[in-house]
Order: C-alpha cells, then structure tokens, then sequence
C-alpha cells in the first residue's frame, strides 16, 4: 500500500516531480453541465484522490477483480517475449500509473533510460514514484501530476530518446469509443514514427464475472462509487452526502461495457457553485463507463491511428490483452 507521505521530505535524486496547473477548466462549471444533462453524469477523473487511488489499489486484490491478476500473469508468462519486442533503453510514458506497480516487471527486464508516469493524483502519485525511484536508484523518473484528457503541456519535460506509451490496466476502457480513438490518435504522435504504445485491456465475456468484477461482495467498488461524491465536494465546494447515494453497476453486452451508477436513496438537494440541483428518491448519476474489448476492436483502433497491432499476448484464461501497437 502507498502511504502518502510529505513531499518536502526525503525526495530521491533521481526523482523530478512536476505538478502541473489543474484545473484547466473550470471544474464547478465542468461538473454542473454534466449533472444537467439528461442522464446526468460525472467523469470517472472525480474518483481519484488520495482516498479514491487507495480504494482502487484495493479493488485490483479482490477475488472479483480478475482485471489486475490477468494482466500480471501475462507479464509473468510472456516477459521475455515483451521485452525483446520493445527493444532496451526506451523511455516509458505511463498515463494513469496509479502505484507504479503494474511497470515493475518492465522496469526490470527491459532497462529503460527513463521512467515517466503521469496521474491526477498527485499526492499518491509523487509517494509512488519515490518508491519506484528508490527501487531504481540508476532510472531518471519524472513524475507528472496532470489531467491526461487536457493538453499535454509538459511534453518538453520528457527527456529525448524513442518513446514507449504504456497503458495498462484498462483505463482506455473508461473513455467512450470516439474519445478512445482520440486518446490513441494523441498517443501515437506522443511516441512518434520510431515509437509504439503498449496497452492493456480487459476482453468482452459473460455478463456474470463482469458484473461480479464490478460489484464485489465486500463492497470496496462501492465505497470507490460514493467517494467520487466526496472528490466532487473537495474540488467544487457541493455539498453532496455520499450515504445517501447506493452504488450500482451492470453490463451492458450491447455497448460492451459495464456502466456504473449511483442511485439517490431519498430525495437530494445539492448547491454547487451557488445553483441548487434536485435529485428524486432513484435518480441517477452515471459515474463510469468501462469498456471492454475483442481482438478486432483493438486492431481498429490502432487502425485509427494508422498504427497497427504488431504483437499481442493474453492470460491462460483469455480474459485480458496486451497489445503492442507500432507505426503501420
Ligand atoms: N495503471 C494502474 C492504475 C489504473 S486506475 C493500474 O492499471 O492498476 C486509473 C489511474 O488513472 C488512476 O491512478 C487515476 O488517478 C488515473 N487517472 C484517471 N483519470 C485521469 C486523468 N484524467 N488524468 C490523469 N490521470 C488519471
Ligand atoms: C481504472 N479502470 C480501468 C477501472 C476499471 O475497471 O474500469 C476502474 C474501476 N472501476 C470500478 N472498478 C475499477
């Protein structure tokens, strides 16, 4: 578990950590459109603070949460094959690195000359990549606190040399199609002609181990649902209540992807950036899309961005993909 600790603190010499401006929009009004639309919604970037990181370390250990073993065991099986496919002395870009723990295996096997994770959290983010640059007393780790859906500002910082975009985890699966597409597009001239994006993502299946996945028995994704109330109350001032809201989540095989909600438990009245908005007993509040993804899905979006699929590996159980995409 990552504790975050005092930044001022013992900060290793190998670490630079750049927090960037944020917001760069104007969150109160960001939030107040989206709850006004006619599903309201939130963005799934409201889940993480410190708190909401933490819960999510927790949910990739539940037995439910197969996502975060599947993807391991890919590197445990096929990490040598991963290895020569990326070739040595890259610099890893992760967008969304959480605790830095899914890149370990790489960091060990495929050398890089630098290490760039990037998170919304920045507090959580700076702890774990202090534990990553003390693990690796010899790898330049630049940790950027930023929105990866805003401009990438901080494109000078990255150090010069051939580029690696690591993406795991399925966190692709929680924008929207076209805005999936977008996001690869954005990568791919990040990494450039010489360059190549490795991505993780969770497989369609049965609706049964999805749902389980995301509505687990010790209710962790729950209390990861509600604290999103708790983020948007830090960030814009509202005045949510998150008891009073019941997580829910299903599998829409249709759209594949689960999506995730919060349901009011009686009626809710909340002031936001001095407007009130009302919520009956039963509204709903659309927190997350999580899309999952076939073997053709990914070979076109890498079309999309006239990359294509060079390799790819699955777990024993073909429930996750990791896919190495590179100039077509
Ligand atoms: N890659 C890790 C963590 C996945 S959770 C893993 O696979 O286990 C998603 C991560 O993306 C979180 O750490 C969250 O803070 C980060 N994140 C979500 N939205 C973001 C955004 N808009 N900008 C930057 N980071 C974001
Ligand atoms: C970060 N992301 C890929 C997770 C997912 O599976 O969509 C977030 C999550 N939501 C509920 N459980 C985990």
């Amino acid at each position: 578990m990552i504790s975050t600790s005092d930044r001022a603190g013992n900060s290793p010499s190998n670490l630079r950590f750049i927090q960037t401006e944020r917001p760069l929009v104007d969150e109160t009004l960001e939030v107040l459109a989206s709850l006004s639309e006619e599903l309201p919604r939130l963005s799934p970037k409201y889940f993480y603070d410190s708190r909401g990181s933490e819960l999510f370390e927790e949910i990739t250990v539940l037995p439910e949460y197969y996502l975060t073993r599947s993807e391991a065991e890919i590197f445990d099986r096929h990490l040598d094959d991963i290895a020569q496919a990326l070739g040595s002395g890259d610099i890893i870009i992760e967008p969304g690195s959480g605790n830095c723990s899914k890149v370990r295996p790489l960091l060990k096997r495929a050398a890089p000359s630098a290490y760039i994770p990037i998170d919304i959290a920045g507090e959580f983010l700076w702890a774990a990549a202090a534990n990553t640059a003390l693990e690796h007393p010899n790898l330049g780790v630049t940790a950027i606190a930023a929105d990866f859906t805003q401009r990438w500002t901080f494109l000078e910082e990255i150090p010069k040399g051939r580029r690696i975009v690591f993406y795991p985890g399925s966190t692709l699966g929680n924008f929207d199609p076209s805005a999936q597409q977008d996001f690869i597009r954005q990568l791919a001239q990040v990494v450039g002609t010489q360059g190549g994006i490795l991505l993780g993502v969770d497989l369609h299946k049965d609706s049964a181990t999805l749902q389980r996945a995301y509505d687990d028995a010790a209710g962790v994704t729950a209390a990861f649902n509600r604290n999103m109330l708790a983020v948007v109350n830090a960030r814009t001032g509202a005045n949510f209540e998150p008891k009073e809201w019941r997580h829910q989540a299903r599998y829409n095989s249709e759209m594949r992807r689960i999506e995730m909600e919060l349901v009011a438990q009686s009626m809710q009245t909340v002031t936001i950036g001095g407007q009130t908005l009302k919520f009956s007993e039963g509204a709903i509040i659309r927190t997350e899309h999580s899309h999952k993804f076939t073997m053709a899905s990914i070979q076109d979006l890498a079309a999309a961005a006239a990359m294509t699929v060079t390799h790819h590996w699955l777990d024993s159980n073909a429930r996750f993909c990791l896919a190495l995409l590179q100039n077509a």
